[in-house]
């Protein structure tokens, strides 16, 4: 049987959510104990974490948190996955969290060939603004690169100690020099906040991330001879599928919706979705339609439609053939394209946004 590990760096996915989380003994996400759920969270698009009762207890008792996350400007867009990260940053820094968002250039160095000017020229061009249009608050946001970032690096030099190449075996399988140094030193950008303030950390990434997380945790026990450090949490999301319903959006596939994309590809990609309608008009309107398995229901439920009612009104009609299949496309298509002029908009104006960079 092949040893399931959930790859950082490779592209094919575990499908089964429910079966990851017994697999990896991740904790259940409880709804009930974050107030003002955003929408992914409600709609169960989040669904797993770690270590996430001392940040609920940090956000209840209005104590200090911190909410870190960060990027590899190993392509030059983004894509409508990647957005869910910055949803979840967005909750915790509306709930008080001080947060960090850096750009992993250095990580990007090692392990994509990116050099560190170019990484820069991305991340200051566009990861950074596109990060701001979608919703990161520039005046309360820290954002720093690897590369600057002397606490940072001295901080996996440290750590780096605590960490043996049997344990990179059992958590990433193929270690590599590239692949440990990234690692690190993205477990140093997990706990640098702490050197500062002892106060516990929320991590949002997507699930591929849970490895480096792992190893975060592992560290911060291990580091308590020296340093008293909280153990970093960590919350996790689902995947945007692609639009033809592989597991998630990818750059390699084609089949995802780029920020910002044209009208005309809008319109093309989600006309072309894998959808859960019937085979013909009367089947629809007689079985009814199948949202669970339709690629529009997805981009309504992760992305488009913000209200729950709304929502859910839309399901069910879906579902007792009242919609066809043309009619939801058509709806996304006008609400993906009025998201992207608004994204458009925001954008141009982060780009004149003066950013402060953490450098220490
Ligand atoms: N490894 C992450 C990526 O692949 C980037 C990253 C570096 C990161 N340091 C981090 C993510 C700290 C979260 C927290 O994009």
């Amino acid at each position: 049987m092949k040893k399931e590990f959930i790859d950082p760096w490779g592209s094919e996915l575990p499908a089964d959510y429910q079966k990851l989380i017994k697999s990896f003994g991740l904790e259940r996400f409880k709804l009930e104990d974050f107030p003002k759920p955003n929408k992914i969270m409600r709609r169960g698009v989040v669904f797993a974490g770690r270590g996430l009762d001392i940040i609920t207890k940090a956000i209840k008792e209005k104590k200090k948190f911190y909410c870190l996350t960060g990027m590899m400007p190993s392509s030059d867009k983004i894509h409508l996955g990647n957005k869910l990260v910055i949803d979840n940053v967005k909750y915790f820094q509306d709930m008080g969290a001080e947060t960090y968002v850096l750009i992993a250039d250095l990580e990007a160095a090692a392990t994509r060939g990116v050099s560190i000017e170019e990484a820069r020229k991305r991340a200051m061009d566009y990861f950074i603004p596109a990060y701001i249009a979608l919703g990161l608050n520039p005046g309360k946001t820290k954002f720093y690169f690897q590369s600057q970032n002397k606490s940072v690096v001295a901080l996996a030099f440290e750590l780096s100690n605590k960490a043996t190449l049997n344990e990179y075996r059992a958590i990433y399988g193929q270690p590599t020099p590239s692949r440990i140094m990234g690692s690190v030193l993205q477990v140093a950008d997990i706990l640098y906040p702490q050197l500062k303030e002892e106060i516990p950390g929320v991590i949002p990434v997507g699930i591929d991330q849970d490895p480096h997380i792992r190893l975060a945790r592992d560290i911060a026990k291990r580091a308590k001879d020296k340093r008293n450090f909280f153990l970093p949490s960590s919350i996790y999301h689902k995947y945007t599928p692609a639009l033809d319903g592989s597991l998630k959006m990818s750059k390699s596939t084609g089949n995802f919706i780029e920020l910002p994309d044209t009208d005309e590809n809008i319109k093309t990609k989600i006309m072309k979705a894998l959808t859960g309608g019937r085979k013909t008009l009367e089947e629809q309107k007689r079985l009814g339609g199948q949202p669970e398995k339709d690629m529009v229901y997805e981009l309504f439920k992760q992305h488009l439609i913000e209200s729950d009612k709304e929502f859910e009104k839309r399901w069910q009609d879906n579902k007792a053939g009242k919609l066809t299949s043309k009619e939801d496309k058509e709806y996304a298509v006008e609400l993906m394209i009025k998201f992207m002029h608004d994204f458009k908009k925001k954008f141009e104006k982060a780009k004149k946004t003066k950013i402060q960079f953490l450098e220490e």
